[in-house]
C-alpha cells in the first residue's frame, strides 16, 4: 500500500478500484453465501483506507464506492415506498369459542358445512417487511408503514443474511415476499448487556430492539445487530404459481426463505385448537418471542372468495396468547389529562419484569375501576401486559395490604389547569372542562395532529411540541403552518441594522437546532400542505374518531366541504346510515362541530392546507358501477354474503327490495315475489353466471 501523503492520483484511483472490488466480493461472501472470508477488523480497515483516499481525492469517488453502500449515510431520511398491495393486519380472537365462531363464519360465508383446511402459524412478535424481487433479484425492501406506504429499508434488509439476494430457478418476474423480522431472545439480551456496559439506551423487548435495529438510516448499524426473519405471505405478484398457503411454504423453502418450523397444516377445526395448546406449551422455550398463533384458510381459491373487510382478511385471524403477569407494589397514583380532557389515573409501580419487559406504570382506567378493585397506594397488585397494550392492574392482593396503604381521592379539579373536572351521567370518565385553555389538552391535541397517522410531520416530536407550546410558539394546529413566515427571513448582505431590528422566531438559533434541521422541518410542513381526507378527519382529534372511522367518513362523503357542511347543520342522516357509525359516535362528531373554536380552527386550517377529495379504491370501471342490484332466490355458486361483497367491490349498491330504481335483479333458484315485481317493472333479470361475467369472472 502506498503511503497516503505521497500517493499520486493515479495510484489512488487504482487502489480505490481494488478496494471497491474487494469489498463487493466480501459483501457477497458475507450476505449471500454466509461464508465471510474477511474478519470484521480487516473489513473495517479497508473501509477506513477508502475513506482516507476519498478525502484526499474527492473527485475520484467511484459510483460503486463502498462508502456509498452499506454503512454509508446516503439518505437524509427513509425514502417512501408505495405498496402496490396493501399490508393488512389481522383480527384478534382470544378463546376456543371464538375459533368455533371464526370457522362457522367462514362456512356461512362460503355456504358449506364441510371441514375447511387451515395453516396454523406461530405469530412472530417482530416487525413486518415486504421484500420485492424482480426477475429473481432482490431490488427493494420496505416496512409496513401505514399499510399503504412503507419506508425504504432495502439496504437494511440486505444485511440480514438469511434473506436471499437472488432466487434461483423459475420465479414470477415480480415477486413480493412478506414476513417478520425479529431478534432472538439471546441476541436481545446480549445487545442490552452491551448497551448497558457502554451506557447506551436499553430496549424494552426483542420487538423494539428489532425495530430499532432495522429502521436505521445507517445500515451498518443494522448489520451489527443480529436480526433474523421468517417469510409467511406475499404482496404484488406477476403470476401465482401456488394454489394454497401450504404450497406457498414449500416454494418459499425451495427458494431459500426461512419459514417457521412450527407452521402446521390443519385439516379441521380440532387441529387448530390442538395447535394452540401445543404452541402455548413450547412458547417459553422458543428462541424468539411469539404473541399468538395465526390461522389462515389454506386454499387460495377460498381465500379469494372470502376476501377482505376494511383492514383485515376474512380468511385469517390471530389467536392471541393470554397476557403475562407479575406481582408488584403501587408507589403512587397520579392523573394524566388526555387530548379529549379525560382524566386517567395512572399507577406508578415498583419496576417489575413482566415476561421480559420492565413495567413501571399501569393504567387504572377510571374512577370506578379504582373503587371496584379497591386499589390503594401502597398495595401489592398483580399486573399484566398483553402485546402493545398499556399494562393493567388485574387485582389487589388484599392479604398483603399494609396498614399504611392510602385510599386515592379522585380529583374534581383538573390537576393541569385547575378547571372543573366533570363527570356526565352515564359516563365512566371525568373530564376537564378547560378545553383548549387546558395546556395538557392543547398539547395532546397538537401531538395527535402531527402524529404518524394524521399529518405525520417529522421533526415535531413530543418534546418539541411541549417546548413550543410552553413558549407560546405553537398553540393551535394552525400555528404550525405559519411557523416559517414567523421565523423571520434571512437578512441580506451585511445590513447589521436590519439584522438587529428584524424580529422573528429564529428557530435555527435554538439549542440543538441548526439551519439544516429548521429547513428540514419547514420542508416537512410544506409537504403536508396537501393532505388526504381520511388523515385530515383523523387529525382533528374528534372523540371516538380513529383511523378506521375517519376512512369510513371519507369514503361516504368524498369531500371535506360536504362533510363539514352537514355537520355544522346538524345533518346526521347520512352519517348514521354508514355501517360502523353509531349514535354515540355521530353525537360526538356533531358536538365537535358545534364548538365555535373548533369551527374556527378548521376554517383557518383550510386556508393553509388543501384537503384532497377521497378517491375510493372500489373498482368503478365495471359495468356494475353505480348500479343498484337486488338478489333473489337461492344462488348456487356463491352465498348471498359473497355475492353482496362482489357487487359492492364492483361499485354497485345492493338493495333489499325491487323498485323502479333497481337496475338489475339477479335471480337464483326458487325466486319469488321480487322476480315477479322485476318482470312487471321490466327490470333486466340476470342469471348468476351473467352477474359473474359482469364482475369480470
Ligand atoms: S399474515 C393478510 N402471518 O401479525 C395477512 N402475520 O396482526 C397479514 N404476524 O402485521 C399477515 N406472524 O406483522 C401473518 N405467520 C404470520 C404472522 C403475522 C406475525 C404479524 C404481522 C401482521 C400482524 C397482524
Amino acid at each position: 500500500m502506498a503511503e497516503t501523503d505521497t500517493i499520486t492520483e493515479e495510484q489512488a484511483a487504482a487502489e480505490m478500484a481494488r478496494i471497491a472490488a474487494e469489498m463487493a466480493r466480501a459483501d457477497i461472501a458475507y450476505y449471500q453465501n454466509d461464508a465471510p472470508y474477511l474478519t470484521d477488523a480487516e473489513y473495517d480497515a479497508l473501509k477506513l483506507r477508502n475513506q482516507q483516499l476519498e478525502e484526499l481525492f474527492p473527485h475520484l469517488i467511484r459510483d460503486d464506492s463502498p462508502s456509498k453502500k452499506v454503512g454509508a449515510k446516503v439518505r437524509d431520511d427513509f425514502a417512501k415506498v408505495e405498496l402496490k398491495v396493501p399490508m393488512l393486519s389481522l383480527a384478534n380472537i382470544f378463546s376456543y369459542e371464538e375459533i368455533d365462531s371464526f370457522v362457522a363464519g367462514i362456512r356461512r360465508f362460503l355456504g358449506t358445512d364441510e371441514d375447511i383446511a387451515f395453516m396454523a402459524e406461530p405469530k412472530i412478535d417482530g416487525l413486518s417487511f415486504n421484500a420485492r424481487y424482480e426477475k429473481g433479484v432482490f431490488v427493494q425492501g420496505s416496512t409496513r408503514g401505514d399499510g399503504a406506504t412503507g419506508e425504504d429499508i432495502t439496504e437494511n434488509l440486505r444485511t440480514i443474511k438469511s434473506l436471499p439476494q437472488k432466487i434461483e430457478g423459475k420465479v414470477p418476474d415480480i415477486l413480493e415476499i412478506r414476513g417478520e423480522v425479529y431478534m432472538s431472545k439471546t441476541d436481545f439480551f446480549a445487545l442490552n448487556e452491551k448497551n448497558l456496559r457502554e451506557g447506551k439506551k436499553l430496549f424494552a423487548n426483542p420487538r423494539n430492539a428489532a425495530a430499532g435495529s432495522l429502521r436505521q438510516l445507517d445500515a451498518s448499524i443494522t448489520r451489527e445487530r443480529k436480526l433474523s426473519l421468517f417469510a409467511y405471505t406475499w404482496g404484488e405478484l406477476s403470476e401465482i404459481p401456488w394454489q394454497s398457503q401450504s404450497e406457498f411454504f414449500d416454494l418459499l423453502k425451495r427458494w431459500g426463505f426461512p419459514t417457521n418450523p412450527n407452521n402446521r397444516f390443519c385439516p379441521d377445526t380440532e387441529c387448530l385448537k390442538q395447535s394452540y395448546t401445543d404452541l402455548l406449551a413450547i412458547r417459553a422455550d422458543l428462541p424468539y418471542d411469539i404473541d399468538g398463533i395465526v390461522y389462515k384458510v389454506n386454499s387460495r381459491a377460498l381465500q379469494e372468495r372470502l376476501g377482505y373487510l376494511t383492514r383485515t382478511p376474512r380468511w385469517a385471524t390471530a389467536h392471541k396468547f393470554p397476557a403475562e403477569r407479575a406481582i408488584t407494589r403501587i408507589n403512587n397514583i397520579r392523573i394524566q389529562v388526555g387530548r379529549t380532557g379525560a382524566l386517567t389515573p395512572v399507577a406508578d409501580l415498583e419496576p417489575v419484569n413482566v415476561g421480559g419487559v420492565i413495567v413501571s406504570h399501569a393504567t387504572l382506567h377510571n374512577e370506578d375501576e379504582i373503587k371496584r378493585k379497591d386499589i390503594r397506594i401502597g398495595d401489592s397488585v398483580i399486573v399484566q401486559r398483553a402485546g402493545d397494550v398499556i399494562p393493567q392492574v388485574v387485582e389487589v392482593l388484599k392479604e398483603k395490604r399494609r396498614p399504611d396503604s392510602v385510599e386515592f381521592k379522585f380529583p374534581e379539579i383538573c390537576p393541569e389547569c385547575g378547571a372543573h373536572a366533570i363527570r356526565e351521567e352515564d359516563e365512566a370518565v371525568r373530564r376537564c372542562t378547560g378545553g383548549l385553555t387546558c395546556p395538557a389538552q392543547a398539547i395532546e391535541r397538537l401531538k395527535h395532529f402531527v402524529s404518524r397517522e394524521a399529518f405525520d410531520i417529522e421533526g415535531l416530536g413530543s418534546k418539541i411540541i411541549e417546548q413550543f407550546y410552553n413558549e407560546g410558539i405553537l398553540r393551535s394546529p394552525v400555528d404550525i403552518f405559519t411557523l416559517e413566515e414567523r421565523n423571520g427571513s434571512p437578512v441580506r448582505g451585511d445590513d447589521l441594522f436590519a439584522a438587529l431590528v428584524q424580529n422573528g422566531l429564529h428557530l435555527e438559533r435554538r439549542d440543538g437546532w441548526g439551519k439544516k434541521s429548521v429547513e428540514n422541518l419547514f420542508n416537512a410542513i410544506r409537504e403536508r400542505t396537501t393532505i388526504s381526507l381520511p388523515r385530515f378527519i383523523y387529525a382533528l382529534g374528534i372523540r371516538q374518531v380513529g383511523t378506521a372511522t375517519a376512512r369510513l367518513i371519507a369514503k361516504n362523503y368524498g369531500s371535506f366541504g360536504i362533510f363539514m357542511q352537514d355537520m355544522v347543520n346538524g345533518e346526521t342522516q347520512k352519517l348514521l346510515e354508514i355501517d360502523g357509525i353509531g349514535e354515540s359516535m355521530a353525537n360526538d362528531i356533531v358536538e365537535f362541530f358545534k364548538e365555535e373554536h373548533n369551527k374556527n380552527t378548521v376554517r383557518l386550517l383550510l386556508e393553509k392546507v388543501k384537503v384532497e377529495d377521497f378517491i375510493d379504491t372500489t373498482d368503478y370501471n365495471t359495468p356494475l358501477a353505480g348500479k343498484t342490484v337486488v338478489f333473489t332466490g337461492t344462488l348456487e355458486k356463491m352465498t348471498r354474503a359473497e355475492a353482496k361483497a362482489k357487487a359492492l367491490g364492483n361499485g354497485a349498491k345492493v338493495a333489499g327490495s325491487v323498485s323502479k330504481n333497481t337496475d338489475y335483479v339477479i335471480e337464483g333458484a326458487d325466486a319469488g315475489s321480487k322476480a315477479k315485481k322485476a318482470r312487471e317493472l321490466e327490470i333486466p333479470i340476470l342469471t348468476e353466471d351473467e352477474f359473474l361475467s359482469l364482475t369480470g369472472q
